[in-house]
């Protein structure tokens, strides 16, 4: 039996994660994959319970998982609460501590969506893009940090460092996606300005050299913001760090039509893969059954995929909610202004989605 966690985290990450489950449920059933299902907090949940975004019980059942299965984090309740004691933290803490550097996460367009976006169909249609973001190390992890008193006056200070064996070991996760897809790595960067970036572009360069079938490029991340808009559908696979990558993975997903679509998979060296949609907590909408499930169900597509070898499961779910928008189902997130569609809610999604497995 393949033991999975559960934290539904805050906001809509209840309702969202509860849906996810009950499909991997019921896809993994029919695969005959047994899976124990084991729930615990994390962010505000976990300060409200234990006073901690993420306690040791949670991160030592998380440790003996195969998979983890996360909902969201953060609230206007937490938001006065300072950096390292934020809701937030939680989700930085369980990534460090089960290493898991690098970061996926795949956008790409499904066609009964491309009206949602608002980019023009034309541009809109055929992306299929995997942004491979740093997750464990960069301006979010690096010391010095914190705000000091320094000649009477209010100082903060954030420190953004890589040393090269973090950037190789992404690097290669890149290009051994690439070569799963199209053989297309962007490198994005700020090597302008930052020794960083060139760190990163020198031991980019270097890892390429065991990958001669993939072409590689780089781009500074202002103009790759810009380029996102321009031509999405140009790009395979983009690799960055955590910072950039946190930026640039919120564009991908939302020129798709609706960040309420994209899935992530976060793996490292060690054994236990964690799955998260890319959306956050949406506290403006939580518990009142309008969040819309499928990026969960997609990380869940994803947990079978990576942690369980289970891509033809994986591809029923994918195959089901692109049937279950083909056939016009919308959550309020994907309702096109002025269309005249209706939504449905979280729930009936989910009952959609399994619908179309044949379980419901
Ligand atoms: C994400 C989120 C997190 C991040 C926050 C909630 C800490 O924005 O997963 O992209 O910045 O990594
Ligand atoms: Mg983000």
């Amino acid at each position: 039996m393949h033991p999975i966690l559960i934290l539904p985290g805050d906001g809509i990450g209840p309702e969202v994660t509860r849906e996810a489950r009950r499909v991997l449920e019921t896809v993994a059933g029919a695969a005959g994959i047994p899976l124990g299902f084991e729930e615990s907090e994390i962010g505000g949940a976990s300060i409200d319970k234990h006073g901690t975004p993420l306690s040791d019980e949670a991160l030592e059942k998380a440790r003996r998982s195969r998979a983890v299965l996360l909902g969201a984090v953060g609230g206007p309740k937490w938001d006065a609460m300072p950096v390292d004691t934020r809701p937030e933290r939680g989700l930085l803490r369980i990534r460090k501590e089960l290493g898991l550097f690098a970061n996926l996460r795949p956008a790409h367009v499904f066609p009964a969506l491309a009206s949602a976006s608002t980019l023009r169909p034309e541009v809109v249609e055929g992306i299929d893009l995997l942004v491979v973001r740093e997750l464990t190390g960069g301006i979010y992890f690096g010391e010095p940090r914190g705000q000091a008193i320094v000649d009477g006056r209010r100082e903060a200070r954030n420190t953004m460092v890589y040393d090269e064996v973090e950037i190789a070991r992404i690097a290669r996760v890149a290009f051994e996606s690439a070569r799963r897809r199209r053989r297309e790595v962007t490198h994005v960067h700020k090597a302008n300005v930052l020794e960083v970036s060139q760190l990163w572009m020198q031991v980019v360069e270097e890892v390429a050299k065991d990958f001669p079938d993939v072409e590689l490029h780089h781009q500074l991340v202002d103009s790759m913001a810009m380029l996102l808009l321009r031509e999405p559908a140009a790009y395979d696979v983009i690799v960055t760090g955590n910072l950039f990558g946190d930026i640039l993975s919120d564009e991908a997903a939302m020129i798709t039509g609706s960040l309420g679509m994209l899935p992530s998979a976060s793996l490292g060296e060690g054994g236990v893969g964690l799955y998260e949609p890319v959306h956050g907590s949406a506290p403006d909408i939580a518990g009142e059954d309008k969040a819309n499930p499928l990026a969960a169900i997609l990380s869940a597509a994803m947990l079978l995929e990576h942690s369980l070898d289970a891509p033809e499961a994986a591809a029923t779910i994918r195959t089901a909610v692109e049937q279950v928008l083909g056939d016009g189902h919308r959550t309020a997130d994907l309702v096109a202004a002025d269309s005249g569609e209706t939504a449905i809610g979280c729930r009936e999604m989910g009952d959609r989605v399994l619908e179309k497995i044949g379980a419901a």
